[in-house]
């Protein structure tokens, strides 16, 4: 709640979007936190922070716990919050109760996960996974036209560390489910043993700006009547592969945005995800011929980009095991679930051996300002969480 003060949305939720003003308050809070929990922070040169925690090996890769701090436009108070603050709880108790983890251990803020301001989402752990370039990600733009790189730089969190390329013992991220089937199940956390792949795929569609009073109908070349069939499509074709895909246009930007111009230009952006590859790829070839289709009919140009992709994601069975354990042992109902969302933890999964927690969410909304959670979820995500990484850090006793 403190957190959620810093970039207060429109309603009662938070526009805390990356690199922005609200987000560098955000992490000098978090900053402020780790130091005085007896952390050490480090920056690196995406601007992810990590704080670490020293084990009793200093030699060994660190266990690692986080998620992100920034927000969507209009998001809630716990997407991403709730697993980096979960973290520094962790750590905390830890504190309290003397307890010296073999393993090193750092609390992670991954910078830019949504992916609001600069496509593509999970972003800073993309690099960190060698997914791609750093030079690649400084040059993103908003749509300002203000650089990713630039931005970072502005806000002070371009650190001085080399962006991954080391060892990590584990990554465990705790998350809001962000969907509705863990509280109409009654469960109190869901154990994610995978995750559905993604591809955001960018159109543009570009016909011929003309007075809209004078114009006949049958001379226009109408960007946005493409655009319009094109989202109908995109629906379809989800509904085509069910009952797992899910597709969706949630961007879409129209070229001049005059009343009394037939619009000339539309760019928008497909958001496309299913938990097999074979499906994902066989929708991202419907929707591309599909709207290459429609560009045809209406005698407009089409150009396609893919700006964010990864693959169906499997977590690694110990620190699956480690999350299931701990759930087990401390008595909380639970299941095994399959991320419908993306999360940091999608891209480290390639380099370490990653798990993550679910924690459920009042009637299943989030990426909405009402999004919410009860503090007995929270605590129980929290407890799962020390469970798992004290058991993969391991204990030394004193
Ligand atoms: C992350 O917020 C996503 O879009 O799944
Ligand atoms: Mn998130
Ligand atoms: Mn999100």
């Amino acid at each position: 709640m403190e957190m959620a003060k810093i970039g207060p949305g429109v309603a009662g939720g938070n526009n805390r979007q990356t690199l922005t003003d609200d987000d560098k308050l955000g992490r000098d809070l978090f900053d402020h936190w780790c130091r005085q929990a007896g952390l050490t922070v480090s920056v690196d040169r995406m601007g992810t922070m990590f704080a670490r925690r020293a084990g009793a090996d200093e030699t060994l890769p660190p266990v690692m716990m986080g998620s992100h701090l920034d927000t969507q436009p209009t998001g809630g108070k716990f997407d991403g919050v709730l697993g980096v603050l979960a973290g520094l709880e962790v750590v905390r108790s830890l504190n309290e109760m003397g307890i010296r983890t073999r393993h090193p251990i750092e609390v992670v803020n991954w910078t830019n996960e949504e992916g609001a301001r600069f496509a593509p989402a999970i972003l800073a752990s993309a690099v960190f996974a060698g997914k791609m370039s750093l030079e690649d990600a400084y040059a993103l733009t908003d749509d300002e036209g203000k650089t990713f790189g630039g931005e970072l730089s502005r806000i002070g969190y371009k650190g001085e560390n080399p962006v991954g390329d080391r060892p990590i013992k584990a990554m465990f991220e705790l998350h809001i489910e962000q969907g509705p089937i863990l509280e109409a199940e009654g469960l109190e956390l869901g154990v994610v043993s995978h995750a559905q792949g993604l591809r955001w795929i960018e159109f543009t569609l570009t016909g011929y700006e003309c007075h809209t009073g004078t114009t006949p109908m049958p001379v226009r070349r109408n960007a946005l009547v493409g655009a319009a069939r094109a989202v109908e499509l995109v629906n379809k074709v989800a509904l085509d592969f069910e009952p797992d895909a899910v597709a969706t246009v949630g961007y879409l930007n129209v070229s001049p945005n005059s009343r009394n111009i037939v619009p000339g230009s539309v760019t928008f952006c497909v958001d496309m995800r299913n938990p097999s590859l074979e499906d994902l790829k066989d929708m991202e070839t419907a929707i591309v011929t599909g709207v290459e289709q429609i560009a045809d009919d209406l005698k407009l140009d089409c150009t396609s980009q893919e700006v964010g992709a990864y693959d169906p994601v499997v977590f690694d069975e110990d620190c699956v095991s480690a999350v299931r354990n701990a759930a087990e042992q401390l008595g909380y109902s639970h299941k095994d679930m399959v991320s419908g969302a993306g999360h940091d933890a999608c891209h480290i999964a390639a380099v370490a051996p990653t798990a993550m927690i679910f924690c459920p969410c009042v009637g299943g909304i989030s990426h909405n300002e009402a999004e919410e959670i009860t503090p007995e979820w929270a605590a129980a995500g929290a407890d799962v969480l020390l469970h798992a990484v004290v058991a993969t850090a391991g204990v030394v006793e004193e």
